[in-house]
This record gives structure tokens, sequence and C-alpha cells, in this order.
């Protein structure tokens, strides 16, 4: 299935969630160890996080950009990095904010929640690099704060990250979906979008998502890593 899938499809378009990186080292937000089981993110994830408690705010954020310097891409990126070169996939699309699929080579990549490797003032814009925050340094020169270049709850998505992914998405006869819930929207419609366009879905989540009704091919519990390394045998 897949593999032929792969193999046959002329425009092959990958979306990758959280559970793309939990092999790097980082962890997901939503399975048993994920963020969200210790932190709510409407208390943490928003603009309101930011005006109301910054402390905790700054706090959480700089651990997770210290996390996306420390850990890095694993196997399965650079797997995608490669198909990318060799024609095998066209784009990720991605709601991962470490910039993994990039440090492993890919190329085309649409980061519907932004970045965690750049800050930018919340007051003036401008922008820095996430260093400021390994450095402890949390204000810009006009007094903001510095927060990192992500999509916060309640906050729009980038215009530029969400065309691209809408024009990939409609080009897509193959859209493969690697570990995500699928439970954040906008995100979410890219896949169902893809199948409207008569595109073959595979989701591949180690746990069931609300959408698996909608596959033409779901594989749960097997880690996407492995999966990568057996379908890169074949492809
Ligand atoms: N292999 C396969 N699946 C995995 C793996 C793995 N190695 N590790 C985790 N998973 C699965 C988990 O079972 C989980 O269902 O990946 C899924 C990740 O889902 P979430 O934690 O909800 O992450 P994601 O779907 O990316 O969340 C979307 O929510 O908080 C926001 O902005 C944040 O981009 C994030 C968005």
């Amino acid at each position: 299935m897949l593999k032929d899938w792969l193999l046959e499809s002329k425009y092959t378009v990958v979306f990758t969630g959280a559970g793309m990186s939990t092999e790097s080292g980082l962890p997901d937000f939503r399975s048993n160890k994920g963020l969200w089981k210790k932190k709510d993110p409407s208390k943490i994830a928003s603009t309101a996080a930011l005006n109301e408690n910054v402390q905790e705010f700054i706090e959480f954020y700089r651990e997770r950009v210290l996390g996306v310097k420390e850990y890095k891409p694993h196997k399965g990126h650079y797997i995608l990095a490669d198909w990318e070169k060799r024609g095998i996939l066209k784009s990720i699309i991605t709601q991962n904010v470490d910039g993994f699929h990039q440090n492993a080579g890919s190329k085309k990549v649409a980061e519907l929640h932004g970045t965690l490797q750049k800050l930018h003032c919340q007051q003036c814009g401008k922008e820095y690099s996430s260093e400021e925050y390994v450095n402890q340094s949390y204000y810009c020169e006009c007094g903001g704060v510095l927060r990192p270049s992500i999509v916060l709850f309640g906050e729009l998505l980038p215009e530029l990250a969400f065309q691209l992914a809408l024009e990939e998405t409609n080009k897509a006869d193959l859209f493969l979906v690697l570990g995500s819930s699928l439970t954040v929207t906008p995100a979410n419609q890219f896949p169902l979008i893809a199948k409207q366009n008569g595109a073959k879905l595979v989701i591949v989540n180690m746990e069931p998502t609300d959408f698996d009704y909608y596959a033409d091919e779901v594989i749960h519990n097997k880690p996407i890593g492995e999966l990568l390394e057996e379908l890169n045998v074949f492809v």
C-alpha cells in the first residue's frame, strides 16, 4: 500500500506533527508523556499567558528553546530530506517549531506554527535570535518582551506558510501524515482538503486519531523512524 503509493505518486506531500520529533528526544503534547499533560496550554501557550504570567511563559519557552538546541533531527528527518532530493516527496507541511526538517536538509517546508529558532519583540516586532533566551535576555531595546516566533493559541497562522501549505495540499495525490493527533485547527484541515481533492490519505500515528476514518491507510503502534527506514529500502 503506502510503499507502492510512494512509488506511483506524482506529488507526495508529507504533513508532520510532534510525533515526528519524539525520537529526537523532544516531548510531544498529547500522548501520555506530552507537554499538555503537565501544563494547561491556554495558560502557557497563549498571548494571555504572555501578558499575565510572563515569568512562567518565559521559563516554559526557554526550556523548549534549549531543547531544540540540545536535541537533533533523527534518521527519519534525514530520510525525508533525501526523498525530497530524489523527487519522492515534493514538500513538507509541519506543525513543528523545532526546525529539524530544515536542519536535516529539507528545502520546501511550510512551518504552519512558526519556529522556536527565532524570537521577536511583542511590542515593536523586532526580530532576535533565540540565543537571547539561552543567554537569559528577555527584553527588547524598546522595553517590550521577547517571545518565540511561534503561533500561540488564539493567534493567526503565518500567511506565507499557510498559503504554501494550501498550494501543496491542492497539488498532492498522496498526503502522508506523520505523528500528529490532528486535534488542532486549522492545521488539521489540510489532510481533509487533500482527501476531498481525491488524494490518497495515509495517517501514521502511534495512537488513533479522529481522522483515521477518512484515511486510505492507517498505521498505528509503529515508531515513525522505524517505518521510514523500512520504506526507504523500497523507494
Ligand atoms: N511515532 C509515531 N507516532 C508518534 C511518535 C512516534 N515516535 N511519538 C508520538 N507519536 C504520536 C502520539 O501518539 C500523538 O498522537 O504523535 C502524536 C502527536 O500528537 P500531539 O502531541 O497532539 O502533537 P501535534 O498533533 O503535533 O499537535 C499539534 O498542538 O499544541 C499545539 O502548536 C502545538 O503544533 C502543535 C499542535
